[in-house]
């Protein structure tokens, strides 16, 4: 069998705080796989860990975090041999778009200047070639090249993200992380970004690794989806199956509790709250918020069960045949 092109194992990471470096465990031993060209959606509520797990990926953690677990990339694993081993791949294999990217430009040089400027740290080209990339580069994310000579400010947040975008793939990277890269546009413009990405990712054989709290756009982008809860991975399964068949209670509230145009459907709020990672926590830990959780939940932490080839779901009941047995009226 052939390796899969980047195999995430068993990934922990733990923040010291404090004066006393109280350990806080925010990664609780994520796994999954992503082949060329495959679209992963990364979901989950606010605080669940997904821009953390995705940062560790890149290897651009603060230094109050301790990683534990493999990174895969073709069979190798870049995480065992520290910055050393992951400095290569950053950018040239796995390149991201940060969380609010649109605002981390330097606001005192031009656009094409800081996109040229990944490329020549790379020792990839010299500095014409690098500025001639970085305009061709704006043209591929749709923004007309002599722009490359304006200031951040001069562009719109859609233009700036689209930039940041460009600039993500400036090396020509196999895997693109993209955290939350429509979150603070309007909904005209996260459309359109939405389109540039999944277009991308099919020109260029990308595989994209999707945050969002945003179910209907991780639907319609992604392949597969991953539920995130508390640090852990719930649920991964294609994204049709999440949406009609999902088999953990928590994809299905959160489904339940997401508006659509289907005006029949009658949208719940979310109840309760994720635990905090300084909590101690005790059987599953989602049971607190379970509307179907029994005394084994509260005592036992679920193991991951497949539910059928492809879907995988962390629930003591997911392989008990109710995946179909959706929240009455949540999805028909
Ligand atoms: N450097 C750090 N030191 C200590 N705790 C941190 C650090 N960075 C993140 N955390 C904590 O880790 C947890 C997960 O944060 P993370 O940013 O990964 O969540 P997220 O799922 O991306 O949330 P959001 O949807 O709000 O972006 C949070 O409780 C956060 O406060
Ligand atoms: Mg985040």
């Amino acid at each position: 069998m052939t390796e899969p092109m980047l195999e995430v194992e068993d990934l922990r990471v733990t923040f010291r705080t404090g004066p006393r470096g109280t350990p806080l465990d925010v990664v609780r031993g994520v796994s999954f796989r992503l082949e060329q060209g495959q679209r992963l959606g990364l979901v989950g509520e606010s605080g669940c860990g997904k821009s953390t797990t995705i940062l560790t990926l890149m290897g651009l953690l603060p230094p109050n975090a301790e990683v534990s677990g493999a990174i895969r990339l073709d069979g190798v694993d870049i995480l065992q041999g520290g910055e050393r081993s992951m400095r290569p791949h950053r950018w040239t294999d796995i390149a991201m778009v940060f969380q609010g990217a649109m605002n981390a430009f330097n606001p005192t040089r031009t656009i094409g200047a800081q996109i040229a400027e990944t490329m020549r740290g790379r020792g990839r080209a010299n500095r014409k070639a690098a500025h001639a990339r970085a305009r061709a580069l704006l043209g591929m994310v749709g923004i007309p090249p002599d722009r490359a000579d304006r200031y951040p400010h001069e562009l719109s947040g859609g233009m700036r993200q689209r930039a940041a975008l460009a600039m993500a793939l400036a090396n020509e990277p196999r895997v693109l992380l993209a955290d939350e890269p429509t979150t603070a546009l309007d909904v005209m413009i996260q459309a359109q970004i939405l389109e540039l990405l999944e277009r991308l990712t099919a020109e260029l054989g990308l595989a994209l690794v999707l945050v969002t709290h945003d179910l209907p756009l991780v639907v319609e982008t992604c392949d597969r989806v991953a539920m995130m809860y508390a640090g852990r991975l719930v649920e991964i399964g294609p994204a049709a199956t999440l949406f009609t068949a999902a088999a953990h209670p928590y994809t299905r509230m959160l489904f339940a509790a997401t508006p659509s145009l289907d005006l029949d459907r009658r949208v719940t709020s979310l109840t309760g709250a994720p635990p905090r990672p300084d909590q101690e926590l005790v059987g599953c830990d989602f049971a607190p918020r379970c509307d179907r959780a029994e005394t084994i939940c509260h005592v036992m932490s679920p193991r991951t069960t497949r539910v059928t080839e492809q879907h995988v779901a962390a629930c003591h009941f997911a392989d008990t045949g109710e995946t179909h047995r959706l929240v009455p009226g949540v999805v028909r």
